[in-house]
Protein backbone atom coordinates (compact mmCIF):
# COMPACT_ATOMS: atom_id res chain seq x y z
CA UNK A 1 0.00 0.00 0.00
CA UNK A 2 2.11 3.22 -1.20
CA UNK A 3 -0.38 6.15 -0.17
CA UNK A 4 -0.98 4.67 2.98
CA UNK A 5 0.24 2.83 5.78
CA UNK A 6 -2.23 0.61 7.43
CA UNK A 7 -2.68 1.00 11.59
CA UNK A 8 -4.82 -1.16 13.40
CA UNK A 9 -8.20 -3.00 12.35
CA UNK A 10 -11.20 -1.01 13.86
CA UNK A 11 -14.06 -2.89 12.59
CA UNK A 12 -14.67 -6.31 10.58
CA UNK A 13 -18.20 -6.24 8.99
CA UNK A 14 -19.75 -9.25 6.46
CA UNK A 15 -18.15 -7.80 3.67
CA UNK A 16 -15.75 -5.26 4.79
CA UNK A 17 -12.67 -4.80 7.17
CA UNK A 18 -11.86 -0.97 8.73
CA UNK A 19 -8.37 -0.13 9.29
CA UNK A 20 -6.58 3.24 10.80
CA UNK A 21 -4.15 4.50 9.05
CA UNK A 22 -1.09 6.79 9.69
CA UNK A 23 -3.24 9.83 9.03
CA UNK A 24 -5.44 10.43 11.72
CA UNK A 25 -8.75 11.96 9.73
CA UNK A 26 -7.95 9.03 6.29
CA UNK A 27 -9.55 5.23 7.23
CA UNK A 28 -8.77 2.42 5.09
CA UNK A 29 -11.84 0.09 3.83
CA UNK A 30 -10.72 -3.54 2.65
CA UNK A 31 -13.43 -5.33 0.12
CA UNK A 32 -13.67 -8.64 1.11
CA UNK A 33 -14.96 -12.13 -1.18
CA UNK A 34 -16.82 -12.85 1.42
CA UNK A 35 -20.81 -12.81 0.68
CA UNK A 36 -23.47 -13.26 3.31
CA UNK A 37 -27.15 -13.09 3.48
CA UNK A 38 -30.26 -13.57 5.54
CA UNK A 39 -28.05 -12.22 8.33
CA UNK A 40 -24.98 -14.33 7.18
CA UNK A 41 -27.45 -17.82 7.49
CA UNK A 42 -25.93 -18.44 4.08
CA UNK A 43 -22.12 -17.89 3.45
CA UNK A 44 -19.92 -18.21 0.10
CA UNK A 45 -16.54 -16.84 -0.62
CA UNK A 46 -16.88 -15.26 -4.42
CA UNK A 47 -13.93 -14.43 -5.50
CA UNK A 48 -13.43 -10.97 -7.48
CA UNK A 49 -16.33 -9.68 -5.58
CA UNK A 50 -14.86 -7.65 -3.39
CA UNK A 51 -12.62 -5.57 -6.12
CA UNK A 52 -16.46 -4.84 -8.24
CA UNK A 53 -17.54 -3.50 -4.66
CA UNK A 54 -15.09 -1.22 -4.25
CA UNK A 55 -14.48 -0.24 -7.91
CA UNK A 56 -18.30 0.28 -8.50
CA UNK A 57 -18.61 1.98 -5.06
CA UNK A 58 -16.08 4.35 -6.35
CA UNK A 59 -17.31 5.09 -9.36
CA UNK A 60 -21.02 5.46 -7.87
CA UNK A 61 -19.48 7.99 -5.24
CA UNK A 62 -17.58 9.67 -7.07
CA UNK A 63 -21.01 10.35 -9.21
CA UNK A 64 -22.91 11.63 -5.99
CA UNK A 65 -20.13 14.08 -5.16
CA UNK A 66 -20.10 15.25 -8.56
CA UNK A 67 -24.01 16.09 -8.06
CA UNK A 68 -23.18 17.58 -4.82
CA UNK A 69 -24.24 14.66 -2.78
CA UNK A 70 -21.55 14.48 0.37
CA UNK A 71 -19.91 10.53 0.91
CA UNK A 72 -16.95 9.67 2.93
CA UNK A 73 -15.08 8.56 0.25
CA UNK A 74 -11.58 9.58 -0.74
CA UNK A 75 -10.04 7.77 -3.37
CA UNK A 76 -9.01 4.17 -4.65
CA UNK A 77 -6.01 2.75 -2.79
CA UNK A 78 -5.69 -0.56 -4.19
CA UNK A 79 -8.44 -2.55 -6.37
CA UNK A 80 -10.44 -3.91 -3.29
CA UNK A 81 -9.37 -0.92 -1.12
CA UNK A 82 -10.40 2.63 -0.66
CA UNK A 83 -9.60 6.03 1.75
CA UNK A 84 -12.31 7.32 3.34
CA UNK A 85 -13.02 9.77 6.11
CA UNK A 86 -14.02 8.43 9.39
CA UNK A 87 -17.72 8.42 10.23
CA UNK A 88 -19.73 8.19 12.92
CA UNK A 89 -22.06 5.67 11.43
CA UNK A 90 -25.97 5.68 12.20
CA UNK A 91 -26.90 2.54 13.11
CA UNK A 92 -30.11 2.76 10.77
CA UNK A 93 -30.23 0.94 7.07
CA UNK A 94 -32.19 3.86 4.84
CA UNK A 95 -33.88 1.63 2.35
CA UNK A 96 -35.52 3.73 -1.30
CA UNK A 97 -37.73 1.28 -3.39
CA UNK A 98 -38.51 1.88 -6.85
CA UNK A 99 -40.13 -0.77 -7.21
CA UNK A 100 -41.75 -3.95 -5.19
CA UNK A 101 -39.33 -6.35 -4.44
CA UNK A 102 -37.55 -8.01 -1.83
CA UNK A 103 -39.27 -7.97 1.46
CA UNK A 104 -41.61 -5.58 0.57
CA UNK A 105 -43.51 -8.31 -1.62
CA UNK A 106 -43.50 -10.95 1.53
CA UNK A 107 -44.66 -8.49 4.07
CA UNK A 108 -47.54 -6.77 1.44
CA UNK A 109 -49.92 -7.34 -1.12
CA UNK A 110 -47.91 -6.07 -3.87
CA UNK A 111 -46.20 -7.63 -7.24
CA UNK A 112 -42.38 -7.90 -7.90
CA UNK A 113 -41.93 -4.89 -10.47
CA UNK A 114 -44.76 -2.62 -9.46
CA UNK A 115 -43.39 0.98 -9.59
CA UNK A 116 -43.45 2.82 -6.67
CA UNK A 117 -43.82 6.65 -7.48
CA UNK A 118 -42.93 8.29 -4.79
CA UNK A 119 -40.80 5.94 -4.23
CA UNK A 120 -41.01 4.28 -0.49
CA UNK A 121 -38.33 4.77 2.06
CA UNK A 122 -38.13 2.52 4.99
CA UNK A 123 -36.02 2.80 7.77
CA UNK A 124 -34.42 -0.55 9.44
CA UNK A 125 -32.48 -0.56 13.11
CA UNK A 126 -29.04 -2.02 12.20
CA UNK A 127 -27.99 -4.58 14.85
CA UNK A 128 -27.80 -8.45 13.60
CA UNK A 129 -28.44 -9.36 17.36
CA UNK A 130 -32.50 -8.22 16.26
CA UNK A 131 -32.09 -8.98 12.72
CA UNK A 132 -32.31 -5.51 11.56
CA UNK A 133 -35.79 -5.26 11.94
CA UNK A 134 -37.94 -2.60 10.18
CA UNK A 135 -38.96 0.56 12.48
CA UNK A 136 -42.00 2.55 13.12
CA UNK A 137 -41.70 6.37 13.79
CA UNK A 138 -42.57 5.54 17.56
CA UNK A 139 -39.66 2.95 17.77
CA UNK A 140 -37.42 5.17 15.83
CA UNK A 141 -38.14 7.92 18.04
CA UNK A 142 -37.51 5.76 21.37
CA UNK A 143 -34.23 4.85 20.01
CA UNK A 144 -33.34 8.09 20.25
CA UNK A 145 -30.43 7.60 16.88
CA UNK A 146 -30.97 10.89 15.30
CA UNK A 147 -33.07 14.43 15.96
CA UNK A 148 -36.29 14.95 14.06
CA UNK A 149 -33.98 17.83 12.16
CA UNK A 150 -31.56 14.85 11.40
CA UNK A 151 -33.80 12.55 9.99
CA UNK A 152 -35.31 15.01 7.77
CA UNK A 153 -32.05 15.88 6.60
CA UNK A 154 -31.18 11.72 6.20
CA UNK A 155 -34.16 11.28 4.05
CA UNK A 156 -33.42 14.48 1.88
CA UNK A 157 -30.10 13.25 1.48
CA UNK A 158 -31.49 9.33 0.69
CA UNK A 159 -33.56 10.54 -1.72
CA UNK A 160 -31.45 13.14 -3.47
CA UNK A 161 -29.18 9.58 -3.63
CA UNK A 162 -31.86 7.84 -5.37
CA UNK A 163 -32.61 10.33 -7.95
CA UNK A 164 -29.02 10.74 -8.76
CA UNK A 165 -28.35 6.88 -9.06
CA UNK A 166 -31.59 6.08 -10.34
CA UNK A 167 -30.91 8.85 -14.02
CA UNK A 168 -27.58 7.58 -14.20
CA UNK A 169 -28.11 3.36 -13.94
CA UNK A 170 -31.01 4.26 -16.60
CA UNK A 171 -28.49 5.60 -18.87
CA UNK A 172 -26.90 2.74 -19.13
CA UNK A 173 -29.90 0.21 -19.35
CA UNK A 174 -30.22 -0.77 -15.38
CA UNK A 175 -32.85 -0.48 -13.41
CA UNK A 176 -32.53 0.63 -9.84
CA UNK A 177 -35.15 -1.35 -7.83
CA UNK A 178 -34.28 -0.34 -4.48
CA UNK A 179 -31.13 0.32 -2.55
CA UNK A 180 -29.87 0.47 0.60
CA UNK A 181 -27.36 3.12 2.14
CA UNK A 182 -25.67 3.90 5.51
CA UNK A 183 -24.90 7.21 6.52
CA UNK A 184 -22.99 8.56 9.39
CA UNK A 185 -21.33 12.11 10.69
CA UNK A 186 -17.68 13.22 10.18
CA UNK A 187 -15.89 14.82 13.05
CA UNK A 188 -16.74 17.98 11.70
CA UNK A 189 -20.36 17.08 12.28
CA UNK A 190 -22.24 16.95 8.63
CA UNK A 191 -23.91 13.87 7.20
CA UNK A 192 -22.45 11.88 4.61
CA UNK A 193 -22.78 8.52 2.48
CA UNK A 194 -20.98 6.35 3.90
CA UNK A 195 -20.32 2.40 3.93
CA UNK A 196 -20.88 1.33 -0.05
CA UNK A 197 -22.89 1.25 -3.12
CA UNK A 198 -22.79 -1.79 -4.80
CA UNK A 199 -24.89 -4.91 -6.59
CA UNK A 200 -24.68 -5.95 -2.74
CA UNK A 201 -26.79 -3.26 -1.41
CA UNK A 202 -28.75 -2.17 -4.66
CA UNK A 203 -31.41 -4.37 -6.82
CA UNK A 204 -30.63 -4.44 -10.72
CA UNK A 205 -32.65 -5.26 -13.56
CA UNK A 206 -31.10 -5.44 -16.77
CA UNK A 207 -33.72 -3.40 -19.06
CA UNK A 208 -31.89 -5.05 -22.01
CA UNK A 209 -33.87 -8.52 -21.31
CA UNK A 210 -37.18 -9.13 -20.05
CA UNK A 211 -36.35 -12.32 -18.38
CA UNK A 212 -37.23 -12.18 -14.96
CA UNK A 213 -34.11 -14.55 -13.97
CA UNK A 214 -31.39 -13.11 -16.25
CA UNK A 215 -32.67 -9.18 -15.55
CA UNK A 216 -31.25 -9.69 -11.96
CA UNK A 217 -27.82 -8.32 -11.81
CA UNK A 218 -26.98 -8.13 -7.94
CA UNK A 219 -26.96 -10.11 -4.46
CA UNK A 220 -30.38 -11.45 -5.50
CA UNK A 221 -29.05 -14.01 -7.81
CA UNK A 222 -26.55 -15.44 -4.62
CA UNK A 223 -29.90 -14.92 -2.16
CA UNK A 224 -31.36 -17.04 -4.71
CA UNK A 225 -29.29 -19.30 -5.92
CA UNK A 226 -28.99 -18.23 -9.65
CA UNK A 227 -25.50 -18.55 -10.13
CA UNK A 228 -23.29 -16.29 -12.60
CA UNK A 229 -23.12 -13.65 -9.28
CA UNK A 230 -19.73 -12.08 -10.11
CA UNK A 231 -20.76 -12.16 -13.94
CA UNK A 232 -23.12 -9.82 -13.09
CA UNK A 233 -22.08 -7.38 -10.82
CA UNK A 234 -18.80 -7.34 -13.29
CA UNK A 235 -21.64 -6.93 -16.12
CA UNK A 236 -22.65 -3.90 -13.77
CA UNK A 237 -18.97 -2.45 -13.35
CA UNK A 238 -18.41 -2.69 -17.05
CA UNK A 239 -21.55 -0.66 -17.81
CA UNK A 240 -21.26 2.19 -14.70
CA UNK A 241 -17.52 2.26 -16.13
CA UNK A 242 -19.15 3.26 -19.57
CA UNK A 243 -21.14 5.86 -17.99
CA UNK A 244 -18.66 7.60 -15.07
CA UNK A 245 -15.08 8.77 -15.64
CA UNK A 246 -12.10 6.73 -14.33
CA UNK A 247 -12.31 6.57 -10.33
CA UNK A 248 -9.48 8.39 -8.61
CA UNK A 249 -6.89 6.99 -7.09
CA UNK A 250 -6.11 8.33 -3.32
CA UNK A 251 -2.73 10.15 -2.40
P1 LIG B 1 -35.15 -6.05 1.27
O1 LIG B 1 -36.08 -6.21 0.13
O2 LIG B 1 -34.57 -7.34 1.73
O3 LIG B 1 -35.76 -5.26 2.39
O4 LIG B 1 -33.92 -5.20 0.74
C1 LIG B 1 -34.06 -3.88 0.27
C2 LIG B 1 -32.73 -3.39 -0.31
O5 LIG B 1 -31.75 -3.30 0.70
C3 LIG B 1 -32.13 -4.30 -1.37
O6 LIG B 1 -31.57 -3.49 -2.38
C4 LIG B 1 -31.05 -5.05 -0.67
C5 LIG B 1 -30.60 -4.10 0.40
N1 LIG B 1 -30.19 -4.77 1.62
C6 LIG B 1 -28.90 -4.61 2.10
O7 LIG B 1 -28.09 -3.91 1.48
N2 LIG B 1 -28.55 -5.25 3.26
C7 LIG B 1 -29.41 -6.01 3.96
O8 LIG B 1 -29.02 -6.56 4.99
C8 LIG B 1 -30.75 -6.17 3.45
C9 LIG B 1 -31.72 -7.04 4.19
C10 LIG B 1 -31.09 -5.53 2.30
N1 LIG C 1 -26.53 -8.39 4.27
C1 LIG C 1 -27.34 -9.32 4.97
C2 LIG C 1 -26.50 -10.53 5.42
O1 LIG C 1 -25.34 -10.56 5.25
C3 LIG C 1 -28.60 -9.72 4.31
C4 LIG C 1 -28.78 -9.59 2.82
O2 LIG C 1 -28.16 -8.76 2.15
O3 LIG C 1 -29.60 -10.34 2.28
O4 LIG C 1 -26.94 -11.50 5.94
Amino acid sequence: MTAVSLGSLLYEGKAKRVFQTSTADVVAVEFKDDATAFNALKKAQLEGKGTLNCQISALLFEHLERQGVPTHYLGLIEPNWMAVRPVRVIPLEVVIRNRAAGSLCKQMPIAAGTLIDPPLLDLYYKDDAFGDPLLTDARLDRLQLVTAEQRQQLETLAHQVNLSLKELFASIDLDLVDFKIELGFTADGSLVVADEISPDTCRLWDQRTTDPTARILDKDRFRQDLGQVVESYGEVHKRVQGGCPQPRIYG
